[in-house]
């Protein structure tokens, strides 16, 4: 890599086989984006051309509309198949968490024969398209053949983040009404293994579901209903190895994935076939670089949509091979990441900057008998990656021969919408750089005034967005329009991100403007928590702020409203833990929980977290006169000391 000012710049080796390695590329895309868009989408397999590009009925819009296509016929026929070039390639490496366990591989033929056979399976059961499959799976190949599976009948998957909690999977399959479940009797984290059966079994109590499909995978011992459960092996194992694609439109829905706004209840963003299925192709293709000898490994759990897009959709789309690992990154040993790396001859390497924090605690030097060798490209993803961070992993990892793409993008967007490009640069630590081509994003002030270089403001998306973001919130028109579509009207899409740009317009990303905060790169609002919270039969009131933390970024921390006159604070401060756990699962636990007599409130009852948050960073309080009881500060500000 060189390196000219404060930012790097690919070789000339990466460069020259890098896909795109000329800028003139964004000049061309912003001259006309639909029309840079649609040639684009000319190289996916459409069984019937589109008519119209792109249509814009605010906040509303579509892409590619009267196009038909399935991303299963563009994965496995296209590609691959007809074209016999990649059917006996490597499609997925699956690593087990048990070190000792053997990998399991499929080539592109073989998932797609499993892939029909399960859609077959499915069909059987009744499931038709337009129909919701809840998906509840561990990281195992099982959960990409199941994702597959319904997108080839053209069933709506919702993939439900298997270390959330039954209560959370529950609110989510009672919002899609699905009536199949794919489950699993258990998996490996850290060792032991976590019953997942026994979670879905209580988190489709109240719901429609009336069948639940159980991969065997951890082969604990499980509960088991003959009328309502199945497993998933006696249920493909006569099944036709061909199952005819069903023809989508492009408007038709794909999938919902649900993620945390700023209200206690998760939001179901609705992506459809077409655009998604164009843009994950060529986010892919260019961003990574994809090239047909690649090993991509995208540390993402597919339960999110990172997961979803690049270590499934994309790579598959691209014909290359995506590794997906069950287990955390650093067990049972802390080098465990590197190890896969090397065992499976890893070329592209994407993970959050949680993750490159924490391998960073353990020491480069456990990484000095790791060659890295077949490494050539990192990506970054999921919260802002600071500078000495982003300089670890070029150094440790990337060995300063590979360039970052710091890749900012959403649940919403569906795929990578900021970053620089790999074979153009440039890269500059703790920048995530311009919008993809044919991508248009502003930096606004609240007035919706452009900010100057350097003043940060609210990122925005403009017409005509991207072919891949999403529809819609799933059965809520209102929370759409209201979260995204009225802060700068219904024309520019408001991202809940701070940011500003450099004198070359790279950008930067501060963070969350609204009541979200990331953690360890999971999203999880601070409503949702607090919602959690409350439900505790003594809590009536609590507060939940986002506060920095050297590793995951930010982390809750709780306050609550509670009068401890039977000396039991530690058990309560347990059971509001325990409650979260209960809720949402184990992914968001607060750092700390502070029990407090009253919380800082406005005279209207408003409870100002702000100050919470400073009274934490021990910052300046500022102005306290518009509370209704200063008098709070000083109490809670002692007990934070204790
Ligand atoms: O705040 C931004 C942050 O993650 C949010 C989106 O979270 P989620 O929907 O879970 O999707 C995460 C993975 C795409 C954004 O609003 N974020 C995402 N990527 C970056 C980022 N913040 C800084 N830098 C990034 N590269």
């Amino acid at each position: 890599m060189q390196k000219i000012g404060d930012s790097y710049f690919p070789t000339k080796e990466f460069k020259d086989g890098a896909w795109l390695n000329d800028d003139s590329i964004y000049e061309k895309a912003k001259k006309d984006p639909i029309k840079f868009w649609e040639d684009l989408a000319k190289e996916l397999f459409w069984f019937k051309s589109w008519k119209k590009g792109f249509l814009h009925k605010p906040p509303y819009f579509q892409w590619f509309l009267d196009g038909k296509i399935n991303i299963t016929s563009d994965i496995f026929e296209k590609n691959n198949l007809d074209f016999k070039i990649l059917k006996n390639k490597t499609a997925l490496i699956w690593e087990a968490e048990p070190p000792e366990e053997k990998s399991r591989t499929f080539t592109y033929q073989e998932l797609f024969k499993e892939v029909c056979q399960f859609a077959n399976a499915l069909k059987k059961l009744g499931v038709k398209k337009g129909d919701r499959v809840g998906i509840y799976l561990p990281v195992i190949p099982e959960v990409v053949i199941s994702m597959l599976a319904c997108a080839r009948i053209g069933a709506v998957h919702s993939v439900v983040f298997s270390a959330f909690s039954p209560q959370a999977l529950k609110v989510r399959l009672q919002d899609t009404a699905a009536k199949v479940l794919i489950t699993a009797d258990g998996y490996y984290r850290r060792g032991q293994v976590i019953n997942l059966k026994q979670n879905a079994d209580e988190g489709i109590k109240e719901t429609e579901v009336k069948k639940t499909i159980v991969v065997r995978r951890a082969k604990n011992e499980v509960f088991w209903d003959e009328k309502k459960d199945a497993w998933y092996e006696d249920l493909i194992k006569d099944e036709k190895d061909f199952c005819e694609a069903e023809v989508m439109d492009a408007e038709d829905a794909f999938f919902i994935l649900y993620t945390s706004g700023s209200t206690g209840k998760p939001k179901g963003c609705l992506h459809v076939c077409g655009g998604y299925t164009v843009q994950s192709y060529w986010t892919g293709k260019w961003i990574f670089d994809f090239h047909s000898d690649d090993i991509f490994w995208c540390t993402s759990d597919p339960g999110w949509i990172t997961g979803h897009t690049y270590a499934i959709y994309s790579p598959l789309l691209n014909g290359i091979t995506s590794l997906l690992f069950e287990g955390a990154p650093d067990f049972p040993t802390p080098d465990r990441w590197a190890q896969i790396v090397e065992k499976h001859k890893v070329s592209i390497f994407y993970t959050a900057p949680t993750a490159i924090r924490m391998f960073e605690k353990y020491g480069a030097e456990i990484l000095s008998k790791y060659k890295f060798e077949n490494l050539r490209l990192l990506g970054s993803v999921g919260e802002p990656i600071d500078e000495a961070a982003w300089l670890w992993y070029f150094r440790e990892v990337g060995r300063e021969k590979c360039p970052i793409v710091d890749t900012w993008w959403q649940t919403e967007t569906g795929g990578i919408l900021i970053t620089s490009l790999p074979g153009i640069g440039p890269f500059k630590p703790a920048f995530t750089g311009l919008p993809f081509p044919g991508v248009k994003v502003d930096i606004l002030d609240e007035k919706g005034k452009p900010c100057p270089k350097d003043v940060q403001g609210n990122l925005v998306i403009l017409p005509p967005f991207s072919p891949g973001m999403f529809r819609g919130i799933y059965k809520n028109p209102e929370k759409y329009l209201e979260t995204y579509w009225s802060q700068y009207g219904k024309e520019i899409y408001f991202t809940s991100d701070g940011a500003l740009k450099d004198g070359n317009d790279l950008i930067r990303i501060i963070g969350r403007v609204d009541d979200v905060i990331k953690v360890a790169g999971h999203r999880v609002s601070t409503g949702e928590l607090e919602a959690a919270i409350n439900g505790h039969n003594e809590i009536s009131e609590c507060a939940v702020i986002g506060v920095p933390d050297e590793i995951k970024g930010e982390v809750p921390v709780a306050f609550v409203s509670y009068n401890d006159k039977k000396g039991v604070a530690e058990e309560v401060k347990k059971e509001v833990i325990d409650q979260i756990k209960k809720e949402i699962g184990p992914i968001a636990l607060p750092k700390e929980v502070y029990l407090v007599e009253d919380l800082p409130k406005t005279r209207s009852g408003k409870i100002m977290r702000r100050i919470l948050k400073r009274l934490f960073t021990g910052e300046e309080l500022g102005d306290l006169s518009t509370l209704s009881n200063p008098e709070s500060v000083e109490k809670i500000k002692n007990i934070i000391r204790k």
